[in-house]
Formats: structure tokens, sequence, C-alpha cells
């Protein structure tokens, strides 16, 4: 039998659903936001906004996850107009990382040139707590997949992306700065992204810990290798949720990460807010 290579990207879906974004926004803003678990909230504070749901999007998959709404909306954040992608689409929910990589590849195709990713995580560093939130200074894909899987499409991107800096240098140093000066406790590290849905075992924790990894989670990677094939400016910020497995003695509950980000909100918004301005 002959083997077939895949197209990992539908390029009629696309071009359906990002003349979809078009028409339901008209003019749209330099950057985009990725609301993590939780973090939704962001979207509803958004002024003069406008909403998208995602089953109207051609192509676009159902966001199964409670606490993730499928929508976007366009808005104003303190002033700044962005574009927020609420209700993030999962692995584990069963999809493959092409199809994590379809709002990434319509927020580009759309002209969108900056993206903020957000993600809730687990703290994997000792030195982090539920509260905290991490810059993304570099990322470990566990996911033993990759978005840009199949053909390459020159126009859209390089065959092999340089991955040496994915994250904006700038951009993270600003964050940095721009949280201290909020009053946040914020880190910088490394995130780790596995495919869940099950938490890690204790094992797999001390392994990633030995691996260099701060932070666990299970979004994010994908994104952002379709970001940086398709040229974006990315930052990542990573809101902690809990300590990963066995880094406390409690087992995990989902609940948590809702929990942890209706306290920290008021510090997200603004962050938020400040970080937009300076992309
Ligand atoms: N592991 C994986 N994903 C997560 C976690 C975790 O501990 N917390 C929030 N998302």
């Amino acid at each position: 039998m002959q083997s077939q290579t895949v197209d990992n990207i539908d390029q009629v879906l696309l071009k359906k659903a990002s003349a979809k974004i078009r028409k339901a926004f008209g003019e749209l803003p330099d950057t985009a936001i990725i609301l993590g678990s939780g973090l939704g909230i962001l979207a509803d504070q958004l002024a003069n906004s406008r909403t998208l749901a995602t089953k109207e999007i051609p192509g676009y998959p159902a966001s199964t996850v409670a606490g993730h709404r499928g929508r976007w909306v366009l808005g104003d954040l303190s002033g700044n107009t962005i574009l927020a992608v609420q209700g993030r689409i999962h692995g584990y929910e069963g999809h493959n990382m092409a199809v994590l990589a379809l709002p990434i590849n319509i927020l580009a195709s759309c002209g969108i040139k900056n993206l903020v990713v957000t993600n809730a995580a687990g703290a994997i560093n000792r030195f982090y707590a539920p509260g905290h939130f991490m810059v993304i200074d570099d990322h470990i894909n566990m996911n033993f997949s990759n978005p840009l899987f199949g053909k390459n499409d020159d126009k859209f991107g390089p065959r092999f992306p340089d991955m040496s800096a994915p994250y904006d240098p700038k951009l993270k140093e600003k964050t940095m700065q721009i949280g201290r000066e909020l009053g946040i406790k914020m880190h910088r590290g490394v995130y780790v992204s596995v495919r869940g849905p099950s938490y890690e075992t204790a094992a797999e924790i001390r392994m990633f810990e030995r691996l260099g990894a701060d932070v666990v989670g299970m979004s994010t990677v994908p994104e952002v290798i379709a970001a940086v094939h398709r040229g974006l400016k990315v930052v990542g910020i990573s809101c902690i949720s809990n300590m990963a497995t066995g880094m406390s003695d409690q087992p995990l509950r989902h609940d948590e990460v809702t929990e942890v980000a209706e306290q920290v909100k008021g510090h997200f918004l603004q962050l938020i807010a400040k970080v937009v301005a300076e992309t």
C-alpha cells in the first residue's frame, strides 16, 4: 500500500473560516489572546465588545470542557483593542495537533501579528505556588506529535521552523517588569506540555523536574509551534493553579483551576492589559 502524506491545513476551510471572522468583526487589531482554563473572564471585561460563537466558524471544533465557552470576542481592554479566543480546544478532547493549530492559522490568515497565550498550569518548581504567574521562557513538547506534521505550505512558513526563541525575548522581559511593578509574584520558566487528560503521576513529575520543566499543562505548545511557523510574535503566561502531582500532599482537582483563576483575576486583567499595550 502506498503511504499518504497528510495535509495539515485544510486550505478551503481556512479560507472560509477567515472570511467569516473578517465579516463578523471587520477591521482586526494586531494582537489576539488565547484565554486559558478559568481565564475566560477577561473576555467579559472587554468594552464595546462584539462576539462570534465558535460554532459559527466553519470547521471549528466544539469546545467540550467546563470553563471553556466557545466564542471569539473583539473589544477594548484599557483602551487597546484585542481579539480574545475564549474556549480553547485541547488535544485530550480527541483532536490531532493540526486541529489545535486551526485557531492560530485563522488568526494569522486574518492578519493578526502578535499572540498572547495564557494557560493554567501545575507547578513543578518548588518555589512556585498557586496564584503566582510565570512568563514562559521556553517549552518542552511532550505530546509526541507536532501541528506541522504533514505537507508544508511554504506561503505560510518554513518546513523546518527555528525554535531557538519561540517566545519573544523583549516581550518576556517587559512582561516580567510589568508584573513586578504590579506587585504580582512573577517567575520566568519552562512549560512542559502533555496531552492529558489524566493528570501526571508523581514519577512523571519527578522526570519533568529533572528535564528542566518548571510547570506542566495540557495546552499552549501546539499553538505556539503553529504561531512560530506563521511568524507571529508570541508571549506566553501561565497562571499557577496547583502544585503538580507529588509536590504537595493534596490530590489534584480540576476545580482548583477555576478557584485560583477567580482569586487572581484582578492581577490577571491588569497584567494582560499592560502586556497588550506593549505588543
Ligand atoms: N497538570 C497538567 N495540566 C494542568 C495542571 C497540572 O497539574 N494544572 C493545570 N493544568
